[in-house]
């Protein structure tokens, strides 16, 4: 089997080093370009990362030793790849993203330029993989062949909406309250300066709450006459925080719903609920994508983040809610289901329903 030649876009920044850990050895693709900023672009991978290539540590393949290449050189990566992964901010996302869908290269994004587009799916792929159904359109719309772009939700939605849709589906959620408290390098690197989070907590985050109350909406809706229509009847408030921890987004939520489910029907339905990347066996995909731990004091960052090889999410704490029905806290990994590894699944998802290009 020929694997699919893939490029980084922002290849160098944390979620980019986290792109190269995870499609180390990976059946279907293998990375041969590189792109990131002027100040990268010309040095070897190893050199341009520097000291900041916390994420790379245990990576020994040759892409260490890759070129980087301005993320211009468009003309260069339609040579050397099939598709690729933009891991750059949306400022830099808005300029490249459709420039390379364009040149005939699919994207698949972790920026957040592209996300509300109502022709771009928004993706978790085990909630709402019929929405890859609206790339021929978004294709014909647009004017590219093969190109297109895929998005991934904000990464601290994940830990949250993954446990709160196989609830949706059989109950309806009517309102929810959530809490965030996300790793500093879900800032990115350098990030967020020491001086600010050491021994404290910052009650703000760009553009966080904003995009914590649309995204779902958007990934819970329907595909219909050319758009991805947004979910109705849920209302969602959200309060960001950053915090001192490395890796891990935690989440705590009160959840009002149109029907009330008694707490064993909330459990049964998070030990079960398996998406269409298990039943596809998707290398990516973790076994069981909700894992609900019994413990009074879980999940924390440091003891569950990697759990599931950092594609879990792990849930605990489910209790009544005084004012709502039940309240909980979710957490997953910021870095890998919330960007890089969950990234490389939505592509896994891709190649196998033939949106790639042929299945070799
Ligand atoms: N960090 C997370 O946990 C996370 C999770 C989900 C989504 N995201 C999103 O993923 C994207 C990347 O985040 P990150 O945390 O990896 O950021 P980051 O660590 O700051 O990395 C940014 C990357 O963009 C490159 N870059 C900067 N300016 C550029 C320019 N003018 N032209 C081309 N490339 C440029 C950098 O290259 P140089 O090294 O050459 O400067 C670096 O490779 C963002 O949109 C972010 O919102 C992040």
């Amino acid at each position: 089997m020929r694997r699919l030649r893939v490029g980084i876009l922002g290849a160098t920044g944390v979620v980019g080093q986290h792109y190269i850990q995870a499609l180390q050895g990976h059946p279907f693709f293998e990375v041969t370009f590189l792109a990131a900023s002027q100040k990268s672009a010309g040095l070897s991978y190893r050199c341009a990362l520097g000291s900041k290539g916390r994420a790379c540590d245990s990576v020994t393949s040759v892409v260490m030793d890759l070129p980087v290449f301005g993320i211009d050189q468009i003309d260069i990566a339609g040579e050397q790849c099939d598709f690729v992964f933009s891991a750059v901010s949306s400022e830099i996302a808005a300029t490249y993203e459709k420039l390379y869908a364009a040149a005939g290269l699919p994207v698949v994004s972790n920026a957040s330029h592209h996300r509300m587009d109502p022709d771009v799916p928004l993706l978790i792929p085990e909630i709402n993989p019929d929405h890859l159904q609206i790339i021929p359109h978004q294709q014909r719309v647009r004017g590219w062949d093969r190109g297109f772009i895929v998005a991934k939700p904000n990464c601290s939605l994940q830990s949250y909406l993954i446990p709160l849709f196989p609830l949706h589906r059989a109950f309806g959620i009517k309102r929810l309250i959530l809490t965030t408290m996300q790793a500093v390098s879900g800032a990115g690197y350098p990030g967020v300066s020491s001086l600010d989070i050491v021994d404290n907590l910052i009650p703000y985050i760009h553009g966080e709450e904003e995009k914590s109350e649309r995204e779902p909406l958007k990934i819970l809706g329907k595909v219909a006459d050319g758009k991805i229509a947004p979910a109705e009847g849920i209302s969602i408030s959200a309060h960001c925080n950053r915090v001192s921890v490395i890796d891990g987004h935690t989440a705590c939520l009160s959840v009002e719903f149109n029907q009330r489910p008694t707490w064993q029907e909330i459990v049964s339905l998070w030990r079960e609920f398996r998406g269409v990347p298990q039943e596809l066996a998707l290398p990516s995909a973790p076994a069981q994508p909700i894992l609900y731990r019994e413990e009074r004091d879980r999940p924390q960052p440091r003891l569950d983040r990697d759990s599931g090889g950092g594609m879990a999410v792990s849930i605990g704490r489910l209790r009544e809610c005084e004012v709502f029905d039940y309240r909980f806290v979710a957490l997953s990994h910021n870095a890998m289901r919330g960007a890089a590894k969950g990234g490389v699944l939505n592509s896994e998802l891709l190649y196998t329903q033939g949106y790639l290009g042929e299945i070799l």
